[in-house]
């Protein structure tokens, strides 16, 4: 049993106790409710914000260290379909590198992402975690793709400490119509692979887009309980952003029918992503949740900092070398990287500051880690 520590007045045992979820007809309420009437959802999400993580913004330095990928999903810009898309795969050393970068800026994870990748093999990998675990005792995050339970495995072993894979949607009919299987399976389970990396030890995180196409409202709700039931330690949710060169490359940008109800099609608005962000909050207190790029993507000037004021309390600066993430093109970015470092000026350490919240320091582990080695 832990012992309760005083933390805003609140007492830190009281989260456990304290029923921030709510019941369907709740959840349908905020996901369908006038824009205007929103506050009281914001407000909520904020303040048990706070008191689950605290006023801290985690920083995590992001590597894209390959684009290359066997997938064929129907959404993203990295399938394998498409030829036109210019393949690259960053060096070990050029990864130990930005590792070492995000040391000097004070970050205390990196983050190594890539399209599903078999030239990254199991022992490559394990090597470059060992290494950049001597090097630099940072925190490391995973983000590979669907992989063996055996490569897994052994990525634990060298030091990994967390692995994120959306499952992008809890509709098993859409999921399965979005990700054709890899030729010669009979396609893929991500929420035993979830369940899989827990048991492995992992910090876990999973995800969602937001606003595909033939996902409802309805499915959303059912996302934000499987959040729940899988009890994340950390939650990525984005707007789905239609790229030209995939098969959902003609879908239009989505605002919403009004009255939705929970049938309607989820809208891949700005709105609709927040609703979201901070009803993962309310639905996993204790997760580490991104405001994410593609929020930066829908609005530059201020999605990032309003998605920090709704919920989110990570930022995942990308230190991938921009020649190499202009290439990194899941979804088409509205600004080129350089155009957009030079427009958003800020810093991310600034507009941490700006809205009133302070840098994160050391590795930042979802606090509903510690309570579950407790339980
Ligand atoms: N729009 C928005 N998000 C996308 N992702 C991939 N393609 C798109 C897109 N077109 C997201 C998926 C994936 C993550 C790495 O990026 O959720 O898990």
């Amino acid at each position: 049993m832990a012992i309760p520590e005083k933390r805003n007045g609140l007492e830190s045992s009281n989260l456990e106790d304290q029923r921030f979820w709510m019941d369907k007809d709740e959840v349908f309420h905020w996901l369908t409710v006038d824009g205007k009437n929103l506050e009281e959802l914001w407000i909520r999400a904020d303040r048990i914000r706070r008191d689950a993580v605290g006023e801290s913004v985690h920083l995590r330095g992001l590597l894209e260290i390959s684009n290359h990928c066997v997938r064929d999903c129907h959404y993203c810009g990295l399938r394998a379909g498409n030829q036109g898309l210019r393949r690259y795969r960053m060096t070990e050393e050029e990864i130990l590198n930005g590792a070492h970068k995000a040391k000097v800026l004070g970050y205390g994870t990196v983050v190594i992402q890539a399209g599903e990748d078999p030239a990254l093999s199991g022992e490559w990998v394990a090597r470059l975690v060992r290494c950049i675990k001597e090097e630099t005792g940072l925190a490391i995050t995973l983000s590979l793709g669907e992989r063996s339970l055996e490569e897994l495995a052994v990525w634990k072993g060298a030091g990994a400490d967390r692995y994120l894979l959306r499952f992008e949607t809890s509709s098993k009919e859409l999921f399965q119509r979005i990700h054709p299987p890899r030729s010669g399976t009979s396609g893929s389970d991500r929420i035993i692979l979830l369940k899989n990396l827990r048991q492995l030890g992992y910090e876990v995180g999973s995800g969602v887009m937001v606003g595909i196409p033939g996902q409802s409202i309805r499915d959303l709700a059912n996302d934000l309980d499987l959040f729940r039931s899988l009890d994340l330690d950390m939650i990525g949710i984005g707007p789905f952003l239609p790229h030209p060169d995939t098969p959902l490359g003609g879908y239009q940008f989505h605002a919403g029918q009004e009255p939705m109800g929970p049938d309607s099609q989820a809208p891949n608005s700005e709105s609709m992503t927040y609703r979201m962000l901070a009803l993962a909050r309310l639905s996993c207190p204790q997760a580490n949740i991104p405001s994410t790029t593609a929020l930066a993507v829908v609005n530059l000037a201020e999605g990032k900092e309003l998605g920090l004021q709704r919920g989110a309390n990570v930022f995942m600066p990308n230190l991938t070398p921009v020649e190499y993430q202009r290439l990194y093109e899941i979804y088409p970015a509205k600004v080129h990287p350089e155009e957009q470092m030079a427009r958003s000026r800020k810093c991310p350490e600034e507009c941490i500051r700006a809205i009133g919240r302070t840098v994160g320091t050391g590795p930042g582990p979802a606090p509903s880690m510690a309570r579950r080695l407790l339980d």
